[in-house]
């Protein structure tokens, strides 16, 4: 296990940094290019190892991989596509874990998926259920619910599906192998979330319907494309909150992906008062410049149908409600138990260490925020979880003292160069 010492930053964060390339969109673009017919070429990959997962993973299955200039070529195709020799270890990523399942659910022959600690926790039933509907059939520990699986491809027909959780990871694997199915497939899904998997699937000719609350897949091939991975709006908010909560702070986040569902964190920071402003917004690739100063914060209430587009924010928002005035609530968020750690309790715990008031409930969390007072310094666990850590990291640059961080090696899973880039943002006075 590594920690990380961070010190407060008296001068704040200034600058301009570009972020790792976005996760969601690298495991996709990985996928359907090693689907697609011909080469496709990727640039701006995130270099976190969950997304390295997947890339080793389409390696197994037949895909071939080579360095093309600033970035990858990938040659794919179902003829190339075979059983792999051994078990795909998918490290801790839930989103390769879940998309693979439905991606090799046609493939002919065995995928065994396997992770860690972390990943044989989560539930894997909200994407075997729906695929098992289609005819897959997957296996895995605690009566198919758990990893490691065990998916045994074949032939697919298409369903017409309501997502009982809005999840993209489950919409994802259900599109996906509805391309391979006899039939097209419906996802109804209850509460809009990200649409990259609809959205890539299109850029690679596949035939895609889209109405309020329902996508539709034709099956079909699909024709190699040119990825460009623009930045990840959830790594993009560790520094964007940084800078609203620490004194002396004007950060410009550069290159990062604001389409639907992703750029939530944003409005909730100006709802809570903060100077966040989207700059160089480009609609053609929805990617924008975001720079964020410091100032004071006041509480706000986070739920309902926002909840899909901030889930992965709410820890770093909460140290941005233990900055601010007044009570913020986290609610319909019960989905943060079920992420890398319990997210309720490891959030909570993560701030209260600090210093910070925050309570746990069973959809969500409480913060009462301490009106810009900085938190102390101490030490914080990660529990294995990189945004848990991420979070702490922020928390601790307006803090009173330095905050060590155990367990800091979880970050490698999405953003290995967290460290040079706080470098970067406390400049000459870091
Ligand atoms: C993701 C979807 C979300 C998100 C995860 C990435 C994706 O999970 O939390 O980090 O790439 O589809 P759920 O689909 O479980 O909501």
């Amino acid at each position: 296990m590594t920690s990380l010492r961070v010190a407060p930053a008296p001068h704040g964060l200034s600058g301009r940094l570009r972020v790792p390339g976005d996760k969601s969109i690298s495991h996709r673009a990985l996928l359907l290019a090693a689907r697609a017919d011909g080469t496709s070429r990727i640039t701006g990959l995130s270099d976190g190892a969950d997304v390295l997962a997947t890339l080793a993973a389409i390696q197994a299955f037949g895909a071939r991989v080579e360095r093309s200039g600033e970035g990858l070529a990938v040659q794919g195709g179902p003829g190339r596509l075979h059983e792999p020799e051994s078990v795909i270890g998918v490290g801790n990523s839930g989103t390769a874990i879940r998309l693979l399942v439905g991606w090799a659910a046609s493939i002919d022959g065995l995928t065994v998926l396997a992770g860690d600690m972390s990943i044989a926790r989560r539930p894997m039933d909200r994407v075997a259920q729906p695929l098992r509907l289609m005819g897959a059939s997957i296996d895995g520990r605690r009566g198919g619910t758990r990893p490691p699986l065990a998916v045994r491809g074949g032939p697919l027909t298409g369903i017409e599906y309501h997502l009982p959780v809005p999840s993209a990871q489950v919409k994802g694997a259900i599109l996906l192998a509805g391309m391979a199915a006899s039939s097209p497939t419906v996802v109804h899904e209850p509460v809009a979330t990200r649409i990259h998997t609809e959205q890539m699937l299109a850029a690679c000719g596949a035939r895609v319907d889209l109405a309020p609350g329902r996508v539709t897949v034709h099956p079909g091939s699909l024709q190699a494309a040119e990825f460009k991975v623009p930045g990840d709006p959830s790594q993009a908010a560790f520094w964007v909150v940084a800078a609203c909560v620490t004194p002396g702070s004007d950060l410009t986040v550069e290159n990062v992906y604001v389409g639907p569902q992703r750029a939530g964190f944003v409005d909730v920071l100006r709802r809570m008062g903060a100077d966040v402003r989207v700059e160089a917004h480009d609609p053609e690739s929805s990617t924008a410049d975001i720079r964020a100063r410091y100032g004071p914060l006041q509480a706000t209430d986070v739920g309902g149908v926002e909840v899909p587009g901030v889930i992965d924010e709410i820890p770093v928002l909460a140290v941005a409600a233990a900055y601010a005035s007044g009570k913020t609530t986290f609610s319909g968020a019960e989905e943060l138990k079920v992420k890398e750690s319990d997210r309720i309790a490891t959030t909570v715990t993560a701030l209260n260490a600090l210093g910070a008031d925050a309570e746990g409930r069973s959809d969500g969390l409480v913060v009462n925020g301490g009106a810009g007072r900085p938190l102390q310094g101490g030490q914080v666990d990660s529990a294995g979880d990189h945004r848990v850590a991420m979070a702490a990291a922020v928390a601790a640059l307006p803090a009173a003292g330095a905050v060590q961080i155990g367990g800091w090696e979880a970050v490698s899973t999405s953003y290995p160069r967290f460290e040079e880039d706080l470098q970067q943002c406390l400049g000459q006075h870091g």
